[in-house]
């Protein structure tokens, strides 16, 4: 048997390698869609079992005995007593950025506002100075670096957004530097457009100029955005002082008619029918959610839109409220959990950590926190029927933890409890090899 450190790279495509001694595999094999209410209470921790991988995809969990009967001829991974979860999905990241902004963080310790710091001229609009002064190259080599540390926290599959660019040119700068992340990296990428993540400050002088930048949006990016592939879904910051509800609905209306597939920014800081929107919509997700009405709730309960929380947003921004987890997955909505990785106002690259805040914050049990994070966070990037749970079928990607029991991840927080990352049973990262 081999250890992780000399792992599964050596593996035959036909070969079958199987994860042996976890003390716990937590599954989360259910129906290939979210989770709603009750269904999020159980992520299937199973003891006495070993996962069997089969030309990238899980081929069974199963005890160990009747995986080496069946498997015969195989290699094994030994997973020292850890836990072996689905790699996490994070669903909601700004991850291509050029410099941080922690002068921002300080300004808001003295008492400065996000939306303040925002009408300065600072928060998204630093952001896109910097990125279009910033070359392409240096923008892939930050992304890649500050990428592979969220794999490092156990991050399989990452969705990164655009919205820094702001221009045409910019933005497409931005999408091409995100499809090179999606070829060159082991892990899962997929790729936003979010072209409405602000109003440029040039395009905010007046209504008219305001209107112009939209019809930008709308006639010009999301057709070539949508035509050459540089991403699956569209997303707008319907905020207060951002993008109004008609015009996000016009925004996303038109990228529904190019063929992406929808997300929001919603009820963020404020509640202005963000959530309503999104459901009104059906799109994939509707993201934060701090400050959504009931009635926003109540609708998104009949869709079939996933609620995406990203309480390290709140933390980061030194907010009081909170996105009412306990109450959205009581009323039958499905809850997913990112980090929202971004340089303004959540620069963590845990997603361990946001299952704490999960838990400590927002009152999820540590099973609801991790289907938030695996199955839910898959719905949320519509690619739940092939990732985010360890059954048969299902992509093979996985997430060995140093923990004895699945509740222990939330638990250590901040700590990076994470050995390994397999995608489609290939190693992606390793505590003990260095990235691979
Ligand atoms: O999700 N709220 C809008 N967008 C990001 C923040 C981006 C930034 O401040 O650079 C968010 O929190
Ligand atoms: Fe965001």
């Amino acid at each position: 048997m081999t250890s992780v450190d000399d792992d599964a790279r050596s593996a035959g495509d036909d070969d079958a390698v199987i994860f042996a001694n976890a003390t716990q595999v937590v599954t989360c094999a259910g129906p290939a869609r979210a989770r709603r209410g009750a269904e999020m209470a159980d992520a299937g921790a199973r003891q006495g079992v070993a996962v069997a991988v089969m030309r990238g995809l899980v081929a069974a969990v199963a005890p160990l005995a009747e995986l080496r009967a069946t498997y015969g001829v195989s290699r094994e991974i030994d997973c020292r007593g850890g836990v072996l979860m689905p790699g996490l999905v994070d669903s909601h990241t700004h991850g291509v950025f050029g410099r941080a902004r922690s002068d921002e963080q300080e300004l808001r310790a003295a008492g400065l506002d996000y939306m303040e710091i925002a009408r300065r001229g600072g928060g998204i609009h630093a952001s896109v100075r910097d990125l279009r002064a910033t070359d392409e190259e240096m923008l892939f080599t930050l992304a890649r670096d500050r990428l592979a540390r969220l794999a490092a926290f156990g991050t399989t599959t990452i969705e990164v957004k655009s919205g820094y660019g702001l221009s045409l040119d910019d933005e497409l700068k931005m999408l091409r530097v995100i499809d090179r992340l999606r070829r060159d990296l082991p892990t899962r990428i997929v790729p936003t457009f979010l072209g409405a993540h602000e109003i440029p400050l040039e395009y905010r002088t007046s209504a008219m100029t305001r209107a112009a930048y939209i019809e930008t949006v709308v006639n010009d990016m999301i057709p070539l955005v949508a035509k050459n592939g540089l991403a699956r879904f569209a997303d707008v910051f319907c905020e207060t002082g951002v993008y109004t509800v008609d015009e996000s609905r016009t925004i996303l209306s038109a990228a529904r008619r190019a063929g992406l597939l929808l997300k929001l920014h919603a009820d963020e800081l404020t509640s202005s029918g963000g959530a309503e929107l999104a459901a009104a919509l059906a799109a994939t997700s509707a993201d934060h959610l701090g400050a959504v009405s009931e009635a926003g709730i109540e609708v998104l309960a009949r869709s079939s839109t996933v609620a995406t929380l990203l309480p390290g947003t709140m933390l980061c921004l030194g907010k009081s409220t909170r996105a009412p987890a306990r109450r959205l997955i009581e009323s039958g909505v499905p809850v997913a959990l990112a980090t929202d990785f971004n340089p303004g106002t959540s620069p963590t690259p845990n997603l361990p950590l946001i299952l704490t805040l999960g838990v400590s914050q927002l009152h999820m049990s540590a099973s609801e926190a991790v289907i938030a994070a695996t199955v839910n966070g898959a719905a949320a990037l519509g690619i739940a029927d092939h990732v985010g749970q360890i059954a048969p079928g299902f992509a093979a990607d996985l997430a060995l933890f140093d923990v004895q029991d699945l509740r222990d991840v939330p638990y250590w927080y901040g700590d990076n409890r994470c050995v390994a990352t397999f995608v489609g049973g290939k190693p992606c990262h390793s505590s003990d090899l260095g990235l691979c």
